[in-house]
């Protein structure tokens, strides 16, 4: 258990979002916890590896932050389990783990789109489905393109989502403030982009836009083409 919680306050402190007092706070209910059903399995994003722009020290720190916030959120919902059973889930411990759980659980899916819309070579076909509507809706490829990547050089940490809204089919470059702050309510992410520090510094430095400009390169449109067709035929 203790190794659960190290590896807990690892991917806390290294994201950079917690400070060490923060995960005193929360360390002795968590010490407590075990896993009782390991509800998510990290995915194995190895096949990434030798991917032009990202050196594989990058590459295989970001994998074990991903698969903290995996072993994380599975451990949250352990501990939810054995608080609800000892009717405890009106105590103050609960409530400051299930204030939590959005951010685990973000930083895991975010992360999982993220990966998953990396690894690609070719560009976006101009006939693509999802071509012509971010023309529709930007004005050109290159107006969206460049409103992106302004969304990406916002200052903090966090991410950037083209997001559809389900509702209007409108598109959005959308900030999410580190995991779980900005999201857009039943909005559907098409193409996720990580730009915690940790997604780079290690490789560029402060040189956020020289890491972006990797990342476009890097993007696997026939993946984020499919997500597009999945949400627009639903
Ligand atoms: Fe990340």
């Amino acid at each position: 258990m203790k190794k659960n919680w190290i590896i807990f306050g690892t991917a806390l402190v290294t994201t950079g979002v917690f400070t060490p007092m923060h995960a005193q706070e929360v360390a002795p209910s968590m010490q407590k916890a075990k896993i009782i059903s390991a509800d998510y399995v990290a995915k194995d994003y190895s096949y990434l590896y030798g991917m032009s722009g990202f050196s594989d020290a990058l590459l295989k720190m970001h994998f074990q932050l991903y698969q903290g916030y995996v072993k994380n959120t599975n451990l949250l919902l352990s501990r939810f389990k054995e608080l609800e059973a000892q009717d405890r889930d009106m105590s103050y411990d609960y409530g400051a783990l299930k204030r939590r759980f959005g951010w685990e659980w973000d930083g895991m899916r975010l992360h999982e789109f993220y990966f998953d819309n990396l690894g690609g070579h070719d560009p976006l076909d101009k006939s693509d489905p999802l071509f012509q509507k971010i023309v529709k809706d930007f004005g050109s490829f290159e107006i969206w393109k460049k409103n992106f990547i302004a969304t990406g050089q916002i200052r903090g940490i966090g991410w950037v989502i083209l997001y559809r809204d389900p509702q209007s089919g409108r598109l959005f470059n959308t900030w999410i403030n580190e995991h779980d702050l900005g999201h857009l309510s039943g909005g559907e992410p098409l193409l996720v982009m990580d730009v915690f520090e940790h997604a780079y510094i290690t490789q560029y430095g402060l040189d956020r836009a020289k890491y972006i400009a990797a990342f476009f390169s890097n993007i696997d449109w026939s993946k984020v083409s499919s997500r597009y067709d999945e949400v627009v035929n639903r």
